[in-house]
């Protein structure tokens, strides 16, 4: 008798959560969770090009590194009882101190893809960066937000300019509030794992993904019961739009503009009136002649490690970045940003905000909308108590003195 009672005092069942994807987001604690769920639902080579990167990883691995080599210097006693997150981003206020990076083709991860990304970064009041190789259009992406929504448009800049010139007029008369353009992507990095794969976009069906699509069956239902999915953005266009499989490199290296130069960000100046972000700046110098040319915002960012292997790491760069500039323009930085506490670390170094990839994609690829949601919120909620514990009340006073870098 007396060890039965004390069984049912102890003995506490989980409520079984029916749906499959509430039931591992339940399960999950961290991004890394998250990556993990991931891993499990989707087949080995859609994984693969998510969380890989250029040639031996070195840079992927960094920029999580880097971030680690930073430790806090807390204060106590500090009357924590209300905190504030927000800040101002090209003179709006967002909530959080957090940007959604672009990222191609996210119906891989989710058939929902962008829209679903999108709707999750209005709901947290965070801007969201569609990219050029979405597979949502543009137009989509308007007609599932508000007029409220800050959706940015991520710029590859082609060969053909007049394709250029209608990507922004479309992002244009969507109420696109920024265009960001990406600068480190001449060439496609050597991506090794979508090599040996054979990963193309969209997934081609040989007998690997045959067994794989057999091994994970919500992926495929999902992939089968959707529309196929096309380079959304460039349907039509005539370079390439998803509906014949391509790999992503022959795409880029035949498609992709190689002799961009700093002419072509008065290009795009002349061109768009509101702010223009360039991203995949790596250098003090680069950073002042963006300053020179009039761009709004520096995004330091090594494509997550997708590019250059041996790049440096942006968060080793933002300290460096803002002394060369004088804090002129804010200066945003992404990779390997995994914990609330990241962000923390970015904006004490000098910061305006941060910005996420794989964190989303994570949360995405585990459990669709809900995950994205997830994945936010873990970052909301790591910075806010990285606040309470290091004595910081709001965003201002995260500040250099406030932790021990070797940047
Ligand atoms: C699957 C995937 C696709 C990406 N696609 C693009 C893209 O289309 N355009 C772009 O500028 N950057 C792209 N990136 C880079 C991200 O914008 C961002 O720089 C990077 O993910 C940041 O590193 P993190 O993933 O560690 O946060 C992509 C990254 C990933 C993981």
């Amino acid at each position: 008798m007396g060890i039965f009672t004390t069984l049912s005092s102890v003995l506490r069942f989980r409520r079984f959560i029916w749906n499959s994807q509430e039931r591992h987001l339940a399960t999950a604690a961290s991004i890394n969770d998250l990556r993990l769920i991931a891993k499990r639902r989707l087949p080995a080579g859609v994984f693969d090009y998510i969380d890989g990167a250029a040639e031996d990883e070195l840079t992927l691995a960094a920029n999580s590194l880097d971030f680690q080599r930073i430790t806090f210097r807390p204060k106590v006693l500090a009357d924590v009882a209300t905190l504030r997150t927000n800040c101002s981003l090209f003179g709006r206020e967002v909530r959080l101190p957090i940007i959604l990076s672009p990222t191609g083709f996210s119906r891989i991860a989710d058939p929902a893809g962008e829209l679903a990304v999108a709707r999750a970064a209005e709901r947290a009041g965070l801007p969201y960066t569609l990219s050029t190789m979405a597979t949502r259009s543009i137009e989509e992406v308007a007609g599932v937000t508000s007029d409220r929504a800050r959706n940015w448009f991520q710029v590859y800049v082609w060969r053909d300019r007049e394709l250029v010139e209608s990507l922004l007029e479309r992002a244009r008369q969507q109420r696109y509030e920024a265009i960001m353009l990406t600068v480190d992507t001449p060439v496609l990095g050597r991506r090794e794992r979508d090599i040996r794969r054979g990963f193309t976009l969209p997934p081609q069906v040989g007998l690997d993904t045959l067994l794989e699509g057999v091994r994970h069956p919500g992926w495929t239902l999902d992939l089968i019961r959707a529309e196929p999915i096309t380079f959304a953005n460039l349907v039509g266009s005539g370079v390439g739009d998803g509906t014949s499989a391509v790999s992503l490199s022959h795409q880029a290296n035949s498609q992709f503009d190689q002799s961009l130069s700093w002419n072509d960000v008065r290009w795009f100046r002349e061109r768009w009136t509101g702010p223009i972000i360039v991203k995949g700046v790596q250098r003090t110098d680069d950073a002042r002649r963006c300053v020179d040319e009039g761009v709004d915002a520096i995004a330091l960012s090594n494509h997550g490690g997708r590019q250059l292997d041996g790049a440096p790491t942006p968060v080793s760069l933002i300290a460096p970045v803002v002394a060369a500039i004088d804090g002129a323009i804010p200066v945003f930085c992404d990779g390997g940003i995994r914990r609330g506490s990241d962000i923390a670390k970015a904006l004490a170094l000098g910061a305006t905000a941060a910005m996420i990839g794989r964190a989303y994609l994570f949360g995405l690829g585990a459990a669709g909308e809900r995950g994205v949601d997830r994945a936010i919120g873990m970052l909301e909620e790591g910075l806010t108590k990285t606040m309470a514990l290091t004595g910081a009340h709001d965003l201002s006073e995260l500040t250099e003195d406030l932790i021990s870098s070797p940047y």
